[in-house]
């Protein structure tokens, strides 16, 4: 059974109490159906200002998930006000997304930057979720394995990306919240691309995945997961994701 990895993205949703209320939900469904995860990898991705109590509720309900940020700073740390740092980040989550299309877009984030984030997503032990639209996004990005060796961009700066801490998610633009999702052949298509590219690098797929579609994504050979955004905001539709995945 392959391994699969379901990950929600909750982007700019909940305050303390909706998530208080979203694990508690979770974990009496979780519990009165009494399911198990087996070769599933639950991520959440919530706010930055809600991964310290959703770590805390987790711990104390002894939830079987693992917590995602939804970005990184390309900084190290100091004098960048508003910056979340990588070092800071993996006080509370293992994992970070990168490059998400809603920060390319909205927050002009380019090559150079999302390179930046990689190092030291990488440099601070955290697995990095690369978003990524298209195939050219990865030959920009200038990622270059099976050696594993990146370029950083224009700075020419190399680091090393570790098989096992890196994820790509493919995530065609016309798919993301618009209830029209890619057709499972094309993303398995890409999501073969991607491999080939990048060794044998996990590929999720994402945009408008709901529990009624997602098994049409994960049933496909080469896809190794959902980025799940909308439908993960309720914890009941979440964990049909999961059982369906
Ligand atoms: P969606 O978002 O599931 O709401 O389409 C996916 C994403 O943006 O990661």
């Amino acid at each position: 059974m392959k391994k699969l990895f379901i990950v929600a993205n909750w982007k700019s949703n909940k305050t303390i109490k909706d998530t208080e209320k979203w694990l508690h939900d979770f974990d009496e469904e979780l519990k009165r159906k009494q399911f198990s995860f087996e070769s599933k990898v639950i991520i959440i991705a919530p706010p930055f200002t809600l991964l310290e109590h959703a770590n805390y509720c987790s711990s104390n309900l002894k939830l079987p998930i693992k917590f995602a940020a939804q970005d990184v700073s390309p900084f190290e740390e100091g004098a960048y006000t508003g910056e979340i740092s990588a070092k800071q980040i993996k006080e509370l989550a293992d994992y970070v997304i990168v490059g998400h299309s809603e920060r390319r877009e909205r927050f002009s984030e380019d090559e150079e930057t999302i390179n930046k984030k990689i190092a030291l997503a990488q440099k601070y032990g955290l697995t990095t979720v690369l978003c990524v639209s298209e195939l050219k996004q990865i030959h920009n990005s200038t990622l270059r394995l099976p050696s594993m060796q990146l370029r950083t961009g224009r700075s020419g700066q190399e680091f090393i990306i570790h098989n096992s801490n890196f994820i790509v998610a493919y995530e065609p633009l016309s798919a993301i919240g618009s209830g029209h999702p890619d057709t499972p052949v094309n993303a398995d298509e890409m999501a073969r691309s991607i491999k080939k590219e990048l060794a044998e690098v996990p590929v999720l797929y994402g945009g408008s995945v709901t529990s009624g579609n997602v098994k049409n994504f994960t049933s496909m050979p080469y896809i190794d997961g959902v980025l799940v955004g909308g439908a993960s905001l309720d914890p009941h539709e979440f964990l049909k994701i999961i059982k369906n995945a």
